[in-house]
């Protein structure tokens, strides 16, 4: 890793003098903890499941059990796994400098927010929470928690059922954590994206938009992303590799 060592520096000294930091995360960043990612071409999640049947809602209206199982068992996952070096390493600068670091995740895990950075944006959903299918029939707002139990579980009175509060294909993001990325992106004076293919929108806008802003963009991938052309540095290396030695 000795190449990487100046660039390295160089890296960890913006990072220091800057007032504003900003951390695009990807699926590379929970790679470590065990959680596997979506597009790496043997061990992602998309080289061996159909996204369209288990990441839409027309997927999950066509079979809600199988879909409802695949989330189970990626939940249980989720819940086992531990932040790795590269989420703690973010967390103690969190600690160490309050008010500098905007970690802004696509990862629906919440292994950010274990690690001690609680007001990371979540632009994907939360894997661990649950949300109605559809807006209430009877134009109630019930609790989720109120639902019958099944698979998945479903309103007692009106039938509607209850799906993992992810994003899917074709869906917003939540209301609000679009525009605080942006915000956050844009102000930065340092913008690092980690493990991430930079494949989805609009997510992978975010580096494009902070450079136009002035920030210094780096990348962290083992692996070439398709938004390399965005980033000022590219650092080839892991997130829990290389996390810790810059923050
Ligand atoms: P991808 O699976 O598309 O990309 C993962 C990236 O992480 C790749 O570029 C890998 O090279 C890199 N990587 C692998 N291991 C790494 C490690 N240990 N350290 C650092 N990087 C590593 O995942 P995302 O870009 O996050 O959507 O995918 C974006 C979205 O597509 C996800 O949020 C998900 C998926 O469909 C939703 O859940 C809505």
């Amino acid at each position: 890793m000795a190449e990487l060592d100046e660039p390295l520096r160089d890296l960890r000294g913006r990072i220091d003098r800057a007032s504003r930091v900003c951390v695009l995360s990807g699926a590379g960043m929970s790679a470590e903890s065990g959680i596997a990612t979506f597009r790496d071409a043997l061990t992602g999640l998309w080289s061996r499941f159909d996204p369209a049947q288990l990441a839409s809602v027309e997927g999950f209206r066509a079979d809600p059990p199988l879909v409802w199982d695949w989330y189970a068992e990626r939940r249980e996952g989720v819940r086992t796994a531990q932040p790795n070096a590269g989420h703690l390493a973010l967390g103690e600068f969190a600690r160490r400098r309050p008010g500098v670091l905007t970690v802004v995740t696509q990862n629906v895990d919440d292994l950010h927010q274990r690690a001690g950075n609680r007001d990371a944006i979540r632009l994907h959903g939360d894997i661990l929470r649950d949300q109605w299918l559809d807006g209430c029939g009877r134009g109630r707002t019930c609790e989720v928690g109120q639902a019958a139990p099944g698979r998945p579980p479903r309103c007692a009175e009106c039938g509607n059922l209850v799906r993992p509060s992810v994003v899917w294909f074709g869906e917003m993001l939540p209301a609000g954590a679009m525009d605080a990325a942006e915000r956050a992106a844009r102000t930065s004076e340092v913008m690092l994206v980690v493990g991430t293919s930079g494949a989805v929108w609009p997510a992978a806008g975010l580096a494009a938009k902070a450079r136009r802003s002035g920030a210094f963009v780096a990348i962290v991938n083992p692996h070439a992303s398709e938004i390399d052309a965005e980033a000022h540095v590219l650092l080839q290396g892991t997130a829990a590799q290389l996390l810790p030695r810059l923050f």
